[in-house]
C-alpha cells in the first residue's frame, strides 16, 4: 500500500456509488481499496468522497493539516445521545473540555483506579470448567460494569442488564440513523424513535440523579464523576449539570463498546494462536513474584504486545470520517469544503508496505515500536482528538487480559472466520461461543 495514484471513480448519474455503499459499507470499502488502491475520490449524491488508506494522508488529515477538517455529519448524528461532549464537541468548546478533561485521565488517577478494576474483574468473571460462554455478551457486561463503577463508585450489577441494553439499543439506533440518508425527526412517534426515547430518559434521569446527589450531598468520592465535578477551566470555572452529563455518557459510550471489541477479538485471536495463552499465563506468574516490573502500566511485555497486534488486526475504530471545512491541497490531492473523507486505519494496519508478514499474529513485533511508520498504527487515533482514555484502556484491558490468563483457557467452539460488523466499531457478528477450563 504505498501511495499509489489517486483513482478517480465516477459511479452511477446523480447517485454516484451511494446504493452499493448504502447496501454494505463494510463490502463496498473492502473491494473499492482490494481493487483501486489506497487512494480513491468517488461520488455520493453530490459530495466528493475520499477513501484514503495510505498512512502520509492518514496523517495529514489527522495531524498535519487537522484544523481543515472538522468531524463531520456521522458525529452530527451522534449528537442526539452523545450532547456536546468531547467526541461530538468542535472548536473552542471541544478545546476548553479537551483542557479540562485530560487531567481526568492522568497516570495517577488510572492509579486510583486499579483496584476497583480488579474487583470488578473478579466478581464478573466467575466460570465453571466445561461452561460455554458468549465472549461478546461477557466482556460486554464486565466493561460496562468497570466503567460505570469508575464513573460512579457505584455498583450497579442490579441496573446493569437493563443499562446494557439500553446501551445497545441506542447505539443500535443511532448506528441506523448514521448509515441512512434521510433521518426523520425524532417526534414522530415511531416505535424506534420512542424506543430510544425511553432509553435516553432512563439513562439520563440516572445521570442527573447522581450529579445532584454528589453536589447535595457534599462528600468526596473516589470516582469520574468526582474529577469531572472538581475540574476547573483557567478562569477557574467548573462544568455544569448538562456539560458533566454529556462528558458522562460519552466517557460510558466511548470505553465501553471499544474495550469489549478490542477484548473479543484478542480473545478470539488467542484461541486461534493457543501457545500465546500459556505464556501469558507465565507473565502473569513472573510479574507475580516480582520478576517483571508492574505489568499495568509498562509497554514492554507480552500483555501490551498482544492487545497492540489485536487492535493491529482488528482495530475496534476501523474508520474516521472527517469533513473538509476550508480548501486544501495535500500532495495531489485537493481537498475542498464539505469534502468527505473516509480514513481507514483498518488496511493501513495490514498493509504488507509497512508491515512484515502483515495477516499474521505475531504480538512480538510490538516489542519494537520506535519502527513503526506514523499513520500505519492508530488504534487510538492521530493528531489533536486522540483517544483521552488510551491510558486508561491500556491498563484496563491488561487487568482483565491477565486474570483471564491466570485463570481460564479458552477454546473457540466454531473455528470459521469471523464475519463483522462494521458500524463506528467493528465487532464480531453472532455469538462468539468459547468453551472454559478452569486453571487450578
Ligand atoms: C480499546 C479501547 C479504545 C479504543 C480503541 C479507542 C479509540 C479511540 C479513537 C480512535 C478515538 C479518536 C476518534 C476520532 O479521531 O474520530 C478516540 C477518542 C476518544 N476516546 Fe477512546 N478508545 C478506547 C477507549 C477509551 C476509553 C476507555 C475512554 C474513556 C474512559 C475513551 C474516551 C475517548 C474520548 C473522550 C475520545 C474523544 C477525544 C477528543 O476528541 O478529544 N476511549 N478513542
Amino acid at each position: 500500500m504505498s501511495a499509489s495514484k489517486l483513482k478517480v471513480l465516477k459511479g452511477t448519474p446523480i447517485l454516484g456509488h451511494l446504493l452499493p455503499y448504502l447496501s454494505n459499507p463494510w463490502l463496498f470499502v473492502n473491494k473499492t481499496t482490494e481493487t483501486y488502491g489506497s487512494r480513491v475520490q468517488l461520488k455520493m449524491l453530490n459530495k466528493t468522497v475520499f477513501l484514503l488508506s495510505n498512512p502520509s494522508d492518514i496523517t495529514d488529515v489527522l495531524q498535519n493539516h487537522a484544523e481543515h477538517f472538522s468531524k463531520g455529519r456521522t458525529f452530527q448524528k451522534l449528537k442526539l445521545l452523545l450532547g456536546e461532549g468531547l467526541i461530538t464537541s468542535e472548536g473552542s468548546l471541544w478545546r476548553q473540555q479537551n483542557k479540562m478533561m485530560r487531567p481526568v485521565f492522568s497516570i495517577r488517577n488510572i492509579l486510583n483506579q486499579k483496584d476497583v478494576i480488579q474487583q470488578v474483574v473478579q466478581k464478573h468473571c466467575k466460570w465453571k470448567t466445561g461452561q460455554v460462554i458468549d465472549v461478546h455478551h461477557e466482556m460486554n457486561k464486565v466493561t460496562l460494569n468497570i466503567i460505570a463503577q469508575t464513573l460512579f463508585d457505584i455498583d450497579l450489577s442490579a441496573q446493569a442488564a437493563l443499562l446494557l441494553q439500553d446501551v445497545e439499543d441506542m447505539m443500535h439506533f443511532l448506528m441506523g440513523r448514521v448509515r441512512s440518508v434521510v433521518s426523520l425527526p425524532l417526534w414522530i412517534p415511531l416505535p424506534a424513535h420512542k424506543k430510544f426515547l425511553k432509553a435516553k430518559k432512563r439513562f439520563d434521569d440516572l445521570v442527573y440523579g447522581m450529579i445532584k446527589e454528589r453536589r447535595e450531598s457534599g462528600s468526596k468520592k473516589n470516582d469520574l464523576l468526582q474529577l469531572l465535578l472538581d475540574t476547573r477551566s483557567e478562569d477557574s470555572q467548573g462544568m455544569g449539570d448538562q456539560q458533566i452529563r454529556d462528558e458522562i455518557i460519552t466517557i460510558l459510550m466511548a470505553g465501553h463498546e471499544t474495550i469489549t471489541n478490542s477484548m473479543t477479538w484478542a480473545l478470539i485471536l488467542l484461541c486461534q494462536n493457543p501457545s500465546y495463552q500459556k505464556l501469558l499465563a507465565d507473565e502473569v506468574k513472573d510479574w507475580k513474584q516480582g520478576a517483571d516490573g508492574d505489568l499495568f502500566f509498562s509497554q514492554q511485555n507480552l500483555h501490551q504486545c498482544v492487545m497492540d497486534e489485536s487492535m493491529r488486526l482488528w482495530p475496534p475504530v476501523w474508520a474516521f470520517m472527517r469533513q473538509c471545512q476550508t480548501p486544501i491541497k495535500v500532495g495531489e490531492i485537493q481537498f475542498n469544503p464539505n469534502d468527505i473523507v473516509f480514513l481507514m486505519p483498518f488496511f493501513a494496519h495490514r498493509s504488507s508496505s509497512f508491515w512484515e508478514k502483515a495477516q499474521d499474529f505475531f504480538p512480538e513485533r510490538f516489542y519494537a515500536k520506535t519502527q513503526i511508520t506514523s499513520g500505519s498504527y492508530l488504534p487510538f487515533g492521530l493528531g489533536p482528538r486522540m483517544c483521552i482514555g488510551k491510558m486508561f484502556a491500556q491498563v484496563e484491558a491488561k487487568i482483565l487480559l491477565s486474570f483471564l490468563m491466570e485463570n481460564y483457557r479458552f477454546e473457540l467452539l466454531d473455528p470459521q472466520p469471523q464475519k463483522v460488523e462494521a458500524g463506528i466499531t467493528l465487532r464480531p457478528i453472532n455469538n462468539i461461543q468459547m468453551r472454559i477450563k478452569k486453571c487450578t
